[in-house]
């Protein structure tokens, strides 16, 4: 029988016994071995095992898979963007039409630009509650306060996504709207006008703007996010996670629990 496993994933054997090819009982053991392979070239189980099985605290619910459904509506909104990206052209002659084009002709495209549409307002608002819970379980307290911190620098990048994305089709109502947020932008305090400035790529609203939304849209913004994300996700499993505040106070001892008269 030939050997199907690669040189790289066989055993080395012992001296004498050529170059380690598997028997065939051992080629059934194959997976196990990549995964051993991979560990001891990375070092990665100790992590994933940490990651996979780390403790939760007693009264852990619903409320938190709010941020592994934002994280999901973000890998949505990633994956559905590559595919949109493949069709879309930034130029202001261009864009409208290449968007007419992914909606009517191409195969499953008005489905994937639905969900992309659909999937950025599903994020901001999973984005939104997941704060909501982190604030209301007391979670950002010490020593979550630089993840509370990371955490509100990825709301105002989503939100900057929902802003750079909306102008992309370029037609009448995300033309207006964004000159309309530009407007706005331009009287915030100190640095307003600059932002203004640096969004619209050049004394006119025009082509070098589109291009640098689009830019800050599939690269920059995206590119953040995800540094971001890993960041939160390694502090939140290296802190663990806040019990409820319910738990907690059931925890409190029985002295500081009870009132004083
Ligand atoms: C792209 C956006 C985000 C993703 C993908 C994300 C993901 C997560 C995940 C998976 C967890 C652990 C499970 C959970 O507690 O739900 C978590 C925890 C946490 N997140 Fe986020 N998050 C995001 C945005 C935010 C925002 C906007 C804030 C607050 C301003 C925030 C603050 C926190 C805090 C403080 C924790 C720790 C919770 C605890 O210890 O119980 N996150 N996040």
């Amino acid at each position: 029988m030939p050997n199907l496993v690669p040189k790289a994933l066989r055993k080395p054997g012992k001296p004498g016994e050529g170059n380690g090819a598997l028997s065939p009982e051992k080629l059934k053991e194959a997976p196990v071995d990549l995964v051993g392979w991979v560990d001891e070239r990375t070092g990665a189980s100790p992590f994933l095992t940490g990651l996979l099985f780390r403790k939760v605290p007693k009264g852990t619910n619903w409320y938190y898979t709010l941020g592994s459904a934002t994280l999901f509506a973000f890998l949505v909104q990633a994956i559905t963007g590559v595919f949109l990206a493949m069709f879309y052209v930034p130029s202001p002659v261009e864009a409208y039409g290449s968007i007419t084009h992914i909606t009517n002709d191409v195969f499953l495209g008005e489905f994937v630009r639905g969900m992309h549409k659909w999937g950025a307002t599903t994020m901001i608002i999973l984005i939104f509650l997941h704060m909501a819970r982190t604030f209301f379980f007391g979670a950002y307290k010490y020593p979550r306060e630089l993840n509370w911190v990371i955490g509100v620098v990825l709301i105002i990048l989503t939100l900057v996504m929902g802003l750079t994305g909306y102008l992309l089709p370029f037609d009448q109502r995300s033309y207006w709207a964004t000159i309309v947020a530009m407007n706005i932008t331009a009287t915030g305090p100190i640095l307003g006008p600059y932002l203004a400035d640096f969004l619209r790529a050049g004394a006119e609203f025009e082509a070098t703007t589109l291009s640098r939304f689009y830019a800050l849209h599939m690269m920059l913004v995206p590119g953040l996010i995800i540094a971001l994300i890993g960041a939160h996700l390694y502090l939140v499993v290296k802190l663990g996670t806040t019990a409820p505040p319910w738990v907690r106070a059931e925890s409190k001892p029985k002295s500081l629990r009870e009132e004083k008269v």
